[in-house]
């Protein structure tokens, strides 16, 4: 099967193995895993970032290394349920050097659609530049969108900034913290009852809620 062939939706194990065998460009030459996903095989709402990292690609899960931490830790700040939520990238291979390649992009992009499909999300939230323009080309610079809820095909989505972007600066970091926060009120306005009610805490404490486990099921 190719996520570009006709013919009836697959179920989401037969998508899995379709991907796990992908060779549409060249980084799958380079590749340890495939990294499709990690999270709830119903989320209500996925996080989309650009492209494994090295310990992304030794795991084979999205975002397991130092910015998943970051992201892990807003999940449960959040208090996002463990069965609602997932994540997943625009390409699902590793690029050496961590330079995204743009054309794994395109010939990632079928898949992209195929697990938008078979996830069927309420909410997308883009994690990075990379990630919001896959969906709004035409958007503008990460950190002008971050916090600037749209609407994507018909579905609410929420640019922020890359996790990892937030290690480079303090700005960064604190713009983060602000679009979560805003986050949690647009998540409570879409899906009133989804998250759990405890209000985020100030940066420093502990996180609340027991953190959820690093990789769940593909
Ligand atoms: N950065 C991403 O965009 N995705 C990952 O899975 C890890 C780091």
């Amino acid at each position: 099967m190719s996520a570009t062939t006709g013919g009836d939706t697959p179920s989401w194990e037969e998508a899995l193995e379709a991907m796990q065998g992908c060779a549409a460009c060249g980084l799958s030459r380079h590749r340890k895993n495939v990294v499709i996903y990690r999270g709830a095989r119903r989320p209500r709402l996925l996080f989309l970032g650009e492209a494994p990292g090295a310990q992304e690609d030794e795991s084979g899960f999205p975002f397991v290394g130092k910015a998943g931490q970051l992201l892990d830790r807003a999940i449960a700040e959040l208090g996002l349920p463990a069965d609602g939520y997932g994540i997943t990238n625009v390409v699902m291979c590793h690029p050496p050097g961590n330079v995204f390649d743009p054309k794994a992009a395109v010939a990632c992009r079928p898949w992209l659609e195929l697990k938008l499909a078979l996830l069927a999300p309420e909410v997308i939230v883009t994690l990075g530049g990379r990630a919001l323009r896959a969906l709004e080309p035409t958007s503008g610079r990460p950190l002008a969108e971050a916090g600037r809820p749209r609407s994507w095909r018909g579905r609410p989505l929420y640019p922020m900034l890359h996790p990892a972007a937030t290690f480079r600066r303090r700005a960064f970091r604190d713009q983060w913290d602000r679009d979560l926060e805003r986050l949690r009120s647009m998540v409570d306005q879409w899906m009133p009852g989804f998250l759990s009610c405890s209000p985020i805490p100030p940066r420093g404490s502990a996180p609340v809620g027991s953190p959820p486990s690093s990789v769940a099921f593909k």
